[in-house]
């Protein structure tokens, strides 16, 4: 059913590695990630999955549309949601409209899953923009609302990515952090403070999260990107 009129055309996007170089050792990193989150899996259904980081640019939006792409499969239906309503970029990325999104869902009843979650070029691969940006963000996670939104997804999709906020700036990651099955943590390599993590970490533990593992993740243009992951 998704999505007869919204496809994304199929052109190159810089940010979506696994998809321009499947054979690059980024792309390679990507893979273990999956497959280290599919045995954090063994014993837990694991359909939701929170991205967040400690403070801005650390890479979260970058780690979590690869990551959807690298779990997407002919079998998989894996759904990327922009939950950084205060920073969105999955429409940049995929290169789409963000005029309707998850905040059109999140205020408009009338809105139904199909008319603003666009089919992606890759296999599985569904992407859900964040919509206007609203004045509370916040308040908005937090609703019955997206609850159900996130039960009818389920409906849909194997599996959920969302796109979080930094967890110290706001309490948006905090929020959808208890609500989801895990949490990836990401750490920029050479520019997270470590106060900062620990704040992170104890703001996760508050609200009992799933913490699955943190993924260094290099953003130094100057040098070779890559990511790698440590399990719990
Ligand atoms: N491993 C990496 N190597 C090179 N550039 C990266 C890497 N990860 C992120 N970037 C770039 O850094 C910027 C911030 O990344 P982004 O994923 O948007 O971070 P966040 O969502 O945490 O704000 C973007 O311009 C992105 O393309
Ligand atoms: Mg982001």
């Amino acid at each position: 059913m998704f999505s007869k009129k919204k496809n994304v055309e199929n052109s190159e996007r810089p940010g979506l590695v696994v998809l321009n170089k499947p054979s690059s050792v980024v792309s390679e990193q990507f893979r273990t990630i999956r497959t280290n989150i599919q045995f954090s899996m063994i014993d837990e259904t694991l359909r939701t999955i929170v991205v967040s980081s400690a403070g801005p640019s650390s890479g979260k939006s970058t780690v979590s549309a690869n990551l959807a792409a690298t779990f997407a499969s002919e079998e998989k239906k894996i759904l990327l949601v922009d939950a950084d309503l205060r920073k969105p970029t999955v429409h940049k990325t995929f290169k789409v409209r963000n005029h309707d999104g998850l905040t059109t869902l999140l205020t408009d009843r009338n809105t139904n899953l199909e008319d603003v979650i666009y089919r992606t070029h890759k296999d599985g691969l569904y992407i859900l923009t964040s919509g206007a940006i609203p004045p509370n963000p916040a308040e908005l996670l937090a609703s019955k609302r997206m609850e159900e939104i996130k039960q009818e997804m389920l409906d849909y999709f194997d599996m959920i990515i969302f796109d979080m906020p930094p967890l110290l700036a706001v309490t948006d990651a905090q929020v959808m952090a208890s609500k989801t099955d895990g949490v990836l943590f990401v750490i920029p390599k050479g520019k997270a403070n470590k106060d900062e993590i620990f704040k992170a970490k104890d703001l996760l533990e508050k609200v009992q999260a799933n913490v699955l593992g943190a993924i260094l993740n290099r953003v130094d243009k100057s040098d070779d990107s890559y990511y790698y992951y440590y399990g719990e």
